[in-house]
């Protein structure tokens, strides 16, 4: 049951004003003692052109109590709702026990298709941690959205295309070896490309040899091909490994190059819509006008660059899915490239570029500095999630040194530690990376959510209903589920659809994270204050629906969120 839908549904009709808007309005108050729900208002203030206590005490006064509200109170401007407590549980628990995994899901998305550009690491540069918040928000939303009935596409959008890729050819003519490649792999590729550039400084003239390669490549010449291939082979193997580790999956690898041949028409129908000027022998897009500097579409030397490409993308994009939705999330470091490609494919006359959006996301840090993959200043991703996951294994030892399966648990919890932190806080935040921090199993963290999932199985396992949870219902007395601390559980879970919703309307999973968390922090309250085995039958069956409940909602969330929930810990 959606109460803010129902509340709104109530005061909509009394005032002739839009659910939705009324909807966003109502606020749960900070204290239950003010109510369940809250309706401010003031808000109405201006468009009643009344005082907020009069319009509160008017909409009292016309509403219609029935089963699902209890009372109304009119506090200051606020109307203060307290809902039927009885209702409230046998309604919740019956949605969460009809729906199971797909608790939350919706169809508002149905025959809508998105098209998510996420994680796009660069051919020939390590996988580090700089590519995990990009990573998990991408899966993240992926997972949201089908929640949501929504056909998703995730596009990997390597960066594969670039004169960065000549210079890598030759450098590996020059110093290169075979086996060292095939053994370090993109280790080797960096180290290449490093002394590249050191050995640049001093001979210019390497930088035409690198044109010429990348020349080859674009040409499809057979050595450069092979060789471009291989090196991009070498990255995709590194980044698979972890994308295995995280349960990510793309529908489509199509990066960069693969747009080379739609690029001409690109620039010959910008030239033909008169928006390409020349400025010093490139050719750009003014955006003077809207306070930003040129895009660059073609260089003096005719080359295209990664605005040519995007723009070209978007397009193809378009024709290709149909998307009610293109969304790229990218860090924040490209605000301005993401604006002005944006800005230029409106000049165009794109009028679905109000479609596209750029999912910013704040950097991150090593506590001891920032990461430079050229100073060689970076960690692999695969590294960091194998140093949680033997961290993890440590701690599982040290607290349930009897646990079966401590391998799998151990890189369930680790895995998902390190997945949570960029998902835990508004995008925008940047973070300071700690390992100690993410592996904290009190904090507000995956693995404290994964471990009151396993603490609720556990306790399901126990009164041996697990599996069964459903038989639980039958006759279910709610009466022992309405202590306040029962309540305010309940209500956290019965708030997880609307938060679903409201993480894929921002694009922003902490709001399902934080949710988790808050379920997590209300059941361990109430778990402290109720006894649940050994008490009464009754008491017992109704207090084990509500754990089962938690455990569902806990294991949701986190599903969408990309990190798994085990059953013990
Ligand atoms: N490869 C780029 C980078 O590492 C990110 C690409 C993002 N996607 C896009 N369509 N521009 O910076």
């Amino acid at each position: 049951m959606d109460y803010k839908e129902i509340l709104a549904t109530k005061i909509a009709g009394l005032v002739n004003m839009d659910l939705n808007e009324l909807k966003e309005y109502i606020e749960i108050p900070p204290n239950p003692e003010l109510g369940d729900y809250a309706f401010p208002c003031f808000r109405l203030a201006k468009e009643l052109k009344k005082a907020p206590p009069m319009i509160a005490a008017e909409i009292k006064e016309k509403m219609e109590l029935d089963n699902v509200i209890d009372r109304v109170d009119v506090v200051g401007g606020y109307l203060n709702f307290y809902i039927n407590k009885e209702g409230l549980v046998r309604s919740t628990l019956e949605d969460i026990y009809k729906k199971g995994e797909a608790y939350g899901s919706s169809e508002i998305g149905n025959g809508k298709t998105i098209v998510i550009d996420y994680s796009a690491p660069n051919i020939a540069k390590p996988f580090h941690i700089g590519h995990l918040s990009t990573t998990v928000i991408g899966n993240a939303l992926s997972r949201i959205y089908k929640h949501l009935g929504y056909n998703t596409v995730s596009i990997n959008h390597l960066g594969d295309w670039g004169t960065q890729f000549g210079k890598l050819i030759v450098a590996y003519k020059l110093w290169g070896d075979e086996a060292a490649v095939n053994e370090k792999s993109v280790m080797e590729l960096l180290r290449l490309y490093v002394k590249y550039h050191e050995e640049a400084e001093q001979h210019p003239e390497m930088d035409d040899e690198a044109r010429a390669w990348f020349k080859k490549i674009e040409d499809g010449d057979g050595e450069a091909l092979s060789l471009f291939n291989w090196f991009k082979e070498l990255t995709l193997a590194s980044a698979n490994k972890v994308y295995d580790m995280l349960g990510v999956k793309f529908d489509s690898y199509a990066g960069e190059s693969f747009y080379t041949p739609f690029m001409p028409a690109t620039v010959d129908e910008l030239r033909k819509k008169n928006l390409l000027t020349v400025d010093d022998g490139a050719s750009i897009v003014d955006l003077s006008e809207y306070n930003m500097p040129p895009c660059l579409i073609l260089k003096s030397d005719g080359a295209t660059l990664y605005a040519t490409r995007d723009i070209t993308t978007a397009i193809y994009r378009k024709n290709t899915y149909d998307f009610c939705k293109l969304l790229y999330v990218v860090a924040y470091q490209q605000d301005l490239h993401f604006k002005q490609f944006f800005k230029v494919l409106e000049l165009m006359g794109y009028d679905w570029v109000k479609d596209c959006e750029h999912v910013n996301y704040g950097m991150v840090s090593l506590e001891d500095g920032a990461m430079s993959t050229r100073k060689g200043k970076y960690i692999l991703l695969e590294d960091v999630l194998n140093a949680a996951i033997s961290k993890a294994k440590e701690i599982i030892t040290e607290k349930n040194p009897s646990l079966e399966k401590k391998d799998e648990v151990a890189r369930q919890v680790g895995v998902g530690a390190v997945v949570w932190s960029p998902l835990y806080n508004n995008r925008i935040k940047d973070i300071v990376f700690s390992l100690d921090k993410v592996l904290n199993f009190e904090g507000e963290t995956a693995p404290y959510a994964q471990y009151t999932h396993a603490r609720c199985c556990s306790l399901l396992k126990k009164a041996g209903v697990f599996g069964k949870e459903a038989e639980l219902l039958d006759a279910l007395d709610t009466e022992p589920i309405t202590s306040s601390n029962a309540v305010e559980l309940i209500k956290s879970i019965s708030a997880l659809p609307d938060s679903i919703k409201q993480a894929a309307d921002k694009n922003e999973p902490y709001i399902i994270a934080r949710r988790v968390t808050d379920i997590c922090g209300k059941f361990n309250k109430f778990y402290t204050e109720s006894r649940i085995i050994g008490e009464s039958e009754n008491v017992m069956r109704s207090r084990l629906a509500l754990v089962a409940a938690t455990a569902k909602a806990v294991s949701v969330g986190l599903y969408l969120l990309g990190v798994e929930a085990p059953e013990q810990m």
